[in-house]
């Protein structure tokens, strides 16, 4: 085996406002897991960092709107977010948070020592400020127009739609999310990191140096960023929520939260070695130590440009040999949105599917969004699971478990003679390793689990055209010779899944009786050893891997999201205000009248329109209605309806109308008449059609 390398993996740390969910789990956290998991199954020396990002303002706006402090808010969220990964079995070696003492000493020694060093600029400059609320606004508290792509949303320090940052003050139409008020400009002293100053740098790093290899979504971004030209950052902010800014002149600001968050992987990674006895600095200071940042497309900017500018600053870092950024997971065609509850919770999850952590990680990496935005789809989770881990992977371990239980009490058999199918298939056997690999090395997780799902594939055509339950009637040795060559695909799968399926594979090991310490260095010894299941080794029973699941439960999922969708619809349902009062002289000037209707036909080119002949009892005059959508013309003959008679007549495509139907909606968005007979009609207000 080579020589093991040192390998610090981040995961981008989540915001504690809200739980996990697939999207984050698709882009960042099931990815950076297979990618720790397979470097550690390699005997390479693996930190695998994250934690909870509770810095920020998004953090004080939920705290404000749910009358608690913001301590509260990341108190809560942090054992959600952590116990959920550890159910869901992703093998952070340390998952820290921001709000942890070792972390603002860490955060605050940085800033100190870029601040030492002259590596920033302090500047008085105009920011935007909430006259109403008596506050800076921050980033996130200013709602306005993208300048870039004209995105009307855009929050003061990112644009979600295009992935640009910016400052606050470039916002077009800026406007206060406290208040709604148009913010004025009030002159603060801030620290900025001149991003500018490190530009040729980050040329010379990321656009000439061997940064080709990094995916072509954060390569491209990265390079339009640098061909757009950088700016000063500021990176403090007036706010009472963060690590306070420890210079003279700092009092009342705080750490802007990008320049926090990602100094907590450092942090992190010292509380981490401080409680295992490791040295932390070999993990961020030496160059024979690879660092790698698994993150979303939205966070390349602050990895690839921010971050690595504020360690070379500093100057005694290494810097990331790789940001394998994934692009974003729709969820049922739509995106993935915590405030309309248009996601599937980890926690939830879990809860639903208690058993069942690695059939949502396979679904997820066989369709990662890699290259391009993707889709969840339950009705794809089903599929996954039942056609590919049910009746593939489990249905292959399940046959060989069963019959070398029953033919030789679990004992694996002694092989004769290879036939050239036999020897292909172990050639074959023997190639997985390296090409599960070199997906992996390139960050092809997508890949890497369609190549384990075809090693399982080998083993279950292998079986079907080799019959040895056929053969077992005529030829004893070579039924044991195909049951032994079955065994070590077996075996290769326990080894291969890990990364992957961190539970099937423990539970394989588990059946198949490996022993922990032989499998730890198996990954590369599938390729070199003559043999991964020696003759005379038992097995254990069977027991399922996988298991099939119904309709019904991937239609409660549906429900759900039914449910959220009609929410969602109702709430942004917006009442209309009502309207100016009236008195009761106004309204005994409104002459209403029961009528028939006796005719109807649709006005011609129009979509709205009934013409209509009522009965009103004074005379029969001609009215027109808008309410062509909700109703046919055959429908309405003969109802009785409410006619408003003494309206001044008016002409509606060259029709004269004498007289106004009253109509209101009901709860559901129907047109229906205020009819004096019918009880089944809503009267919820009084809507003129
Ligand atoms: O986008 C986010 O969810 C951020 N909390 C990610 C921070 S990553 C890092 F820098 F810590
Ligand atoms: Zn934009």
């Amino acid at each position: 085996m080579s020589q093991p390398k040192r390998y610090t993996i981040t995961a981008a740390l989540p915001y504690t406002n809200g739980p996990i969910h697939i999207g984050h789990l698709a882009g960042v956290y099931v990815p950076a897991d297979i990618y720790a998991r397979y470097q550690r199954l390699q005997g390479n020396d693996v930190a695998f960092i994250c934690g909870s990002d509770e810095h920020g303002v998004p953090i004080t706006i939920k705290a404000k709107k749910e009358g608690v402090t913001p301590q509260d808010i990341v108190d809560k969220y942090h054992a959600i977010i952590k116990t959920s990964f550890e159910d869901f079995g992703i093998s952070f070696d340390n998952y820290s948070r921001t709000s942890a003492p070792i972390h603002h000493e860490t955060a605050q020694e940085f800033f100190k020592t870029l601040y030492d060093k002259g590596e920033f600029i302090e500047e008085v400059t105009e920011q935007l400020y909430d006259a109403e609320a008596n506050q800076f606004l921050a980033d996130r508290f200013v709602i306005g127009t993208c300048p870039k792509c004209g995105f009307e949303e855009a929050y003061g320090d990112q644009c979600e739609k295009c992935g640009t940052s910016h400052n606050a003050t470039d916002l077009i139409n800026p406007k206060s999310a406290i208040t709604g008020n148009t913010p004025t400009l009030k002159e603060t002293k801030h620290w900025f990191l001149p991003l500018d100053k490190h530009e040729a740098f980050l040329k010379e790093w990321i656009l000439k140096g061997h940064k080709k290899d990094w995916k072509p979504n954060v390569y491209g971004q990265v390079k339009s960023w640098i061909d757009d030209g950088l700016r000063p950052r500021a990176v403090t902010r007036d706010l009472d929520w963060g690590i306070p800014v420890p210079v003279e002149g700092g009092e009342g600001k705080v750490l802007y939260v990008w320049f926090d968050a990602p100094i907590g992987y450092i942090s992190a990674t010292k509380e981490w070695a401080q409680r295992e006895g490791k040295d932390w600095q070999s993990y961020w200071k030496n160059e024979d130590t690879k660092l790698v940042h698994f993150i979303g497309k939205d966070n390349i900017v602050f990895h690839c440009i921010i971050f690595p500018s504020m360690l070379k600053a500093e100057g005694s870092y290494i810097l990331p040999d790789n940001v394998p950024a994934n692009e974003f997971l729709n969820l049922e065609g739509n995106k993935l949105s915590t405030s309309k509850n248009w996601a599937v919770w980890l926690p939830e999850y879990l809860e639903d599917f208690p058993d069942k952590q690695d059939v949502l990680r396979y679904a997820l990496t066989a369709n990662a969004p890699e290259t391009k935005d993707n889709d969840f789809t339950w009705k794809d989770f089903q599929a996954r699971n039942n056609n590919e881990l049910v009746a593939i992977f489990g249905n292959f371990i399940n046959r060989v478990v069963v019959l070398t239980n029953k033919y030789y009490n679990g004992m694996v058999p002694e092989a004769s003679e290879f036939t050239s199918v036999d020897e292909e298939t172990l050639a074959t056997l023997k190639a997985y390793p390296a090409v599960i690999s070199s997906s992996i090395e390139r960050y092809r997780f997508r890949e890497a689990s369609q190549e384990l799902m075809n090693l399982a594939r080998l083993g279950n055509k292998y079986l079907a055209d080799e019959e040895p339950w056929k053969v077992i009637k005529e030829d004893e040795a070579r039924t044991k010779t195909i049951m032994y060559v079955a065994l070590q695909i077996a075996s290769a799968l326990a080894t291969l899944s890990e990364p992957f399926l961190p539970f099937t594979s423990k539970k394989l090991k588990h059946i198949l009786c490996h022993s922990e310490l032989d499998s730890e260095s198996s990954w590369n010894d599938i390729s070199t050893k003559e043999e991964l299941l020696s003759a005379g080794h038992h097995i254990g029973k069977a027991e399922l891997l996988f298991s099939k699941i119904e309709d019904t439960a991937i239609q409660t999922q549906l429900d759900k999201l039914e449910a959220s969708k009609k929410a969602n619809e109702a709430a942004n349902k917006s009442v209309e205000p009502q309207k100016d009062e009236i008195n009761f002289e106004d309204f005994t000037k409104l002459d209403m009248r029961v009528g028939t209707i006796i005719e109807a036909e649709k006005m011609p080119k129009t979509k709205k329109l009934l013409v209509l002949k009522v009965d009103t009892g004074i005379d029969i005059r001609t009215v027109v209605s808008g309410i062509a959508e909700s109703y046919k013309p055959e429908d309405v003959i003969g109802k009785k309806v409410t006619v408003l008679v003494n309206l001044a007549p008016r002409k509606l495509r060259g029709v004269e109308s004498q007289g106004m139907i009253l109509m209101t909606e009901t709860a559901e968005g129907k047109l229906v008449f205020v009819n004096p007979d019918a009880k089944e009609e809503a009267a919820n207000g009084l809507q003129i059609s």
